[in-house]
């Protein structure tokens, strides 16, 4: 297993507040990788670090082994590395459709507006791109609710779509930021297979997710981090049997480890 994304010794404070510290981990190519913990441990500050939006004030992040710290936003997207947000972010005017095609323009510099000079090469390229919002929307399941206005579906097909908008742009690692969070068990079971679908599809998964139906049963390997730093790691049965993990996080019931269901 060849590392595609490397974390190595990454932190960054927030005022007084070291939201993340000397946190390392490595996504391998191929992989599916969660990274759980109580609210508040970091988890989206991680990704907020890996997408380019936070720059970390520690440590390096790793490309196939190329250093990427501090790149911007654009830079890490064209590198092919998409996230989806903790919080729907769909274009509210637009169909599904038109949803899921505008996250081509995502990684490629290209507009909206340069589509319509009309230039032969051009409407090839539109014609392309139609195509494959197509291919997506039926890989999930979206084809039958193309034209609706997106943000009049309900929640978990929008996160079918925010996940289609993302998987458009061809990415090479996928960073899913609680992916089943208002699901339903039906649209969580659904979910499992998604993930599946998408790493059979040579993509790479990194998630967020509090789930455990999701993330002990999709992942390879879990990585726990509790106030910003890491208190373990391994595959599902080593993670539900750490004593710590239990402590921080697993055991306790008073968090959205239940509220997900
Ligand atoms: N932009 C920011 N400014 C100040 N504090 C922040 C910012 N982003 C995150 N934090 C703080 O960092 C900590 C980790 O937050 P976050 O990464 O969102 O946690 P998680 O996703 O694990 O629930 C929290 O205490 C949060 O309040
Ligand atoms: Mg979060």
């Amino acid at each position: 297993m060849s590392a595609l994304l490397e974390l190595a010794g990454i932190g960054i404070s927030f005022g007084g507040l070291r939201a993340v510290d000397d946190l390392s981990f490595t996504v391998g190519e191929g992989q599916i990788v969660a990274l759980i913990g109580p609210n508040g441990a970091g988890k989206t500050t991680v990704f907020n670090m890996i997408t380019g939006v936070y720059r970390p004030n520690g440590g390096k992040i790793l490309w196939y082994n190329h250093d990427i710290t501090g790149f911007a936003p654009h830079r890490i997207a064209r590198l092919g590395i998409m996230r989806t947000f903790q919080t729907i972010r769909l274009f509210s005017d637009m169909s599904v459709f038109e949803n899921v095609r505008a996250g081509c323009h995502l990684r490629t510099r290209q507009h909206w507006w340069q589509g319509l000079a009309g230039l032969p090469s051009q409407r090839r390229e539109e014609a392309e791109i139609a195509d494959r919002t197509s291919d997506i929307l039926k890989r999930l399941d979206l084809e039958t609710v193309a034209d609706e206005r997106a943000i009049a579906l309900p929640y978990g097909v929008q996160r079918r779509v925010e996940l289609a908008r993302t998987l458009i742009a061809n990415p090479k690692l996928v960073i899913l930021d609680e992916p089943a969070a208002g699901l339903n068990d039906r649209e969580s079971a659904k979910l499992n297979e998604t993930i599946f679908g998408i790493r059979d599809s040579g993509i790479t998964v990194l998630l967020v997710e509090h789930d455990m139906n999701v993330v002990m049963n999709v992942t390879d390997h879990i990585v726990v981090i509790n106030f910003g730093r890491k208190i373990a790691e391994g595959n599902a049965a080593t993670i539900r049997n750490n004593q710590q993990v239990i402590e921080a996080y697993l055991g306790r019931d008073d968090d959205e480890t239940e509220e997900a269901a």
